[in-house]
């Protein structure tokens, strides 16, 4: 597959002939959306359909991203030395496994996506990194997941496992029961686990509406769920502190840091929710 040499011009779009680029993607309007290289024309007109709606759609993108960092690094201190991350997405400025390896130099992650793109640059980043491996699978067909040749090599289903589901539910109508995808690889998680969630949230305020309509527009997906029903998500775990909450106030390693009220926070900083549940 020739590889996109990482420039924004539309002359390189002649050189990823693999790649559907005539329509957005997940992955790259989320990449678009953080700044990133990895995309292309239709995938920067999704995410300005984001900004439309949502003027500071990229701050959520990149709040998201700095959630992930904390939760990771929360999951690494608790002794968490494999993880799962499933719709892992392009590599960004701080990965999982940069993210788990700062605490643990050990720790080793298998990314999941459904995007092949994610597979082409995942194994340009990765390729002197050991502990790391990337899978094209789907949420959708979680056996596939726990089948595949490489995470069985590379993830000991024995011990405790960090099984995230960032930035994914999202994409998914409840009519789809992601719940019931997500509770396969719960399944498969031991004793010790936790599962990671973040996902838009819909406490009533149109910005929240807003970002739900810039996904229909653009990617056809990106539908905004109640906290009650995020909480569903979490399949009866109970939640580490400081439970589910919007990102800017979400500080699992310091849950008794002093944070803004919600409604000090801007509205753009509450469009996400995040949690970790725990299986005892
Ligand atoms: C919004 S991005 C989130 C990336 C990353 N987890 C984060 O939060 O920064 C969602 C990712 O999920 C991937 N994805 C969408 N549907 C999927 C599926 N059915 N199975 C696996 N990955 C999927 C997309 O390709 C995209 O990379």
């Amino acid at each position: 597959m020739a590889e996109n040499d990482g420039t924004k011009s539309d002359d390189n779009e002649a050189f990823v002939p693999d790649f559907d680029i005539s329509r957005p993607t997940i992955a790259r309007v989320y990449d678009a959306l953080l700044g990133g290289k990895d995309n292309f024309a239709a995938d920067r007109e999704g995410a300005a359909a984001y900004v439309k709606y949502v003027p500071d759609a990229e701050g959520c993108a990149r709040e998201n991203r700095q959630a992930l960092v904390k939760g990771v690094k929360y999951l690494a201190k608790q002794g968490i030395d494999q993880f799962l991350d499933v719709g892992a997405g392009l590599p960004t400025m701080e990965n999982t496994h940069q993210a788990a390896q700062s605490v643990n130099p050990d720790a080793k992650v298998v990314y999941v996506d459904n995007d092949p793109i994610v597979l082409a640059h995942g194994r340009a980043l990765l390729a002197t990194d050991d502990s790391t491996t990337v899978v094209t699978a789907d949420l959708r067909d979680p056996q596939s997941i726990l089948d595949h040749e490489d995470v069985k090599a590379a993830l000991d289903f024995t011990r405790p496992i960090g099984l995230m589901i960032v930035g994914l539910h999202m994409h998914f109508h409840d009519d789809e029961q992601p719940d019931e995808w997500v509770r396969v690889l719960l399944d498969a998680c031991p004793a010790g686990s936790y599962l990671f969630i973040t996902d838009f949230v819909d406490t009533g305020e149109p910005l929240q509406k807003g970002m739900e309509k810039a996904g229909l527009e653009s990617l056809g997906n990106g539908w905004i769920r109640t906290p009650e029903r995020i909480t569903e998500h979490f399949l009866g775990l109970p939640l580490v502190e400081p439970g589910l909450d919007f990102l800017a106030r979400w500080f699992p390693e310091e849950p008794d840091k002093e944070v803004p009220a919600a409604e000090e926070l801007e509205p753009f900083q509450r469009i996400l929710m995040a949690g970790i549940g725990y299986k005892a």
